[in-house]
């Protein structure tokens, strides 16, 4: 992970229509908030570049020293509709005035409204059904759950192993973390996991052969028979990349699982709700998974996640023995009935595609610059990754790809530190609600500071 020195450089000031930089960065003032948090809080949690969110509004981030950046993460992918928008605020405003602050698994009515509307976006509503949770993690352990009762009540034990992919994310609890592809996160899980396999992820750079026989032939090394195996979990982009499945393999896949009655998870936490330009993401493939898990992006804002599953896998569990104590809670369950209504109402889905079709070629040109120092960009819609590597090679280079997140950070573009399975990925999601001409100006201001990093004589 990143690390950001706290010494305050003197950056050029910026004032244009979306960003405006009139301190030193950090900001001197800020500098006991972040002394106090590394004090009474564990390091992992100090890996951003060092701003002090104080309000943050549609594509944009303030702190209190009036600074102001075009926001190109999101949060972490969180605030597709755009940060703190009015009708999500009032939604939640007006379930506070009732008040009605919890509910634990008793009904309430916008609940309701929640799981119907959620049932409607899946691929066969009328054969899916919806089961709130508060985080992507906890949705994960819900769909491995759920996959692996299904295989053991109709096949028996010896249907058992959890398939996923290398370089896979899908949280940090216990068993997202065994399905996860990065065996650097998993040290801590001592001795455990023998039903957790991990496959080469297709995705033509990393791994350069994208076809599905090399899927089935690594299960055969690892003497796993499609048979035994409960349930194969993929993000529908590798957030690492973003790396998308070749459709060939994705349909080869599906067709394998239904031939083996094994459960298909798509993990939706980062693709869903019209980040690639699709509702989902699964949709750019045209399969259809038998468990979605979403989170993330579903309310732009509150922590709420949600598996939409097939009914007869969702209905294995009898009354009271599948909840949580925070599902559906009522301000989240607002805020995402508010957010999906605003994603249709401003066809955001369909402005995330458009507004790809500005940022990826736009990319493709600066890459173009720097073919030697910038290995690839892939992307869909408002997501998108350039992968910095050292000259010539595909070695990533994580203190270059710092040093140009730093550069933007400085010149009022915000983006979260480096991600990649090294730190080399620049990752570029702003909210989908971004206009055109603020996406061009964000554009030109990463090819400045690609351009300026990248020119400097080599440390
Ligand atoms: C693809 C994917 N799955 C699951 C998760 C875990 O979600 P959470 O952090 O809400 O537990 C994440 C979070 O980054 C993710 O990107």
């Amino acid at each position: 992970m990143a690390r950001y020195d706290l010494s305050p450089v003197e950056v050029p000031p910026v004032r244009t229509k979306y960003r405006r930089i009139r301190t030193r960065l950090p900001v001197p003032e800020s500098l006991p908030i972040f002394e106090s948090l590394r004090d009474s809080e564990p390091q992992s949690m100090m890996g951003q570049p060092p701003v002090v969110w104080d309000r943050a509004e549609g594509f944009q981030v303030f702190d209190r020293w009036g600074n102001r950046w075009i926001d190109w993460s999101s949060g972490v992918l969180i605030a597709n509709a755009g940060h703190g928008r009015k009708e999500i605020r009032r939604a939640i405003e007006a379930v506070l005035r009732k008040p009605l602050l919890t509910a634990y698994v008793f009904v309430h009515e916008r609940r309701a409204e929640l799981t119907r509307a959620l049932q409607a976006l899946s691929p066969d509503p009328a054969g899916y059904q919806v089961f709130l949770l508060s985080t992507g993690s906890e949705a994960i352990e819900n769909a491995i759950k759920l996959a692996r009762t299904w295989a053991l009540e109709k096949h028996g034990p010896s249907k058992r192993y959890l398939v996923s992919f290398h370089n896979a994310f899908h949280g940090r609890t216990m068993g997202s973390q065994l399905a996860g592809g990065m065996e650097g996160q998993k040290r801590w899980i001592v001795g455990e996991g023998r039903t957790f396999v991990q496959v080469p992820f297709p995705d033509g750079f990393k791994n350069e052969d994208t076809s599905f026989d090399l899927f089935l032939a690594t299960l055969e090394k690892r003497g796993v028979k499609p048979e035994e195996i409960a349930g194969v979990l993929t993000e529908s982009y590798q957030g690492v990349g973003p790396d998308f499945l070749p459709d060939e393999y994705a349909r080869s896949l599906e067709s394998f699982c239904r031939g083996h009655d094994i459960s298909l998870i798509f993990d939706e936490v980062q693709a869903g709700f019209g980040r690639t330009g699709t509702m989902f993401g699964y949709e750019q493939y045209g399969v259809k998974p038998d468990l979605i898990v979403c989170g993330k992006g579903i309310s732009s804002s509150l922590p709420l996640s949600a598996v939409i599953g097939r009914k007869e896998i969702m209905a294995l569990y009898p009354p009271g023995s599948m909840t949580s104590t925070h599902s559906a809670s009522p301000l989240p369950v607002v805020a995402a009935l508010e957010s999906l209504n605003l994603i249709e109402k401003e066809g955001l889905v369909e402005h995330a595609r458009r507004m790809g079709e500005i940022l990826l070629p736009a990319l493709e040109a600066i890459r173009g610059r720097h073919p030697e120092r910038l290995g690839c960009v892939h992307g869909r819609g408002l997501v998108a990754g350039i992968q910095v590597v050292e000259a010539g090679t595909r070695t990533p280079d994580p203190e270059t790809a710092r040093r140009i997140n730093l550069a933007c950070f400085h010149k009022g573009l915000l983006m979260f530190a480096p991600v990649g399975v090294a730190g080399e990925c620049l990752k570029i999601s702003p909210p989908l609600m971004i206009p055109a001409e603020a996406l061009r100006e964000s554009i030109s201001v990463f090819g400045e500071a690609c351009e300026e990093v990248l020119s400097e004589p080599a440390r």
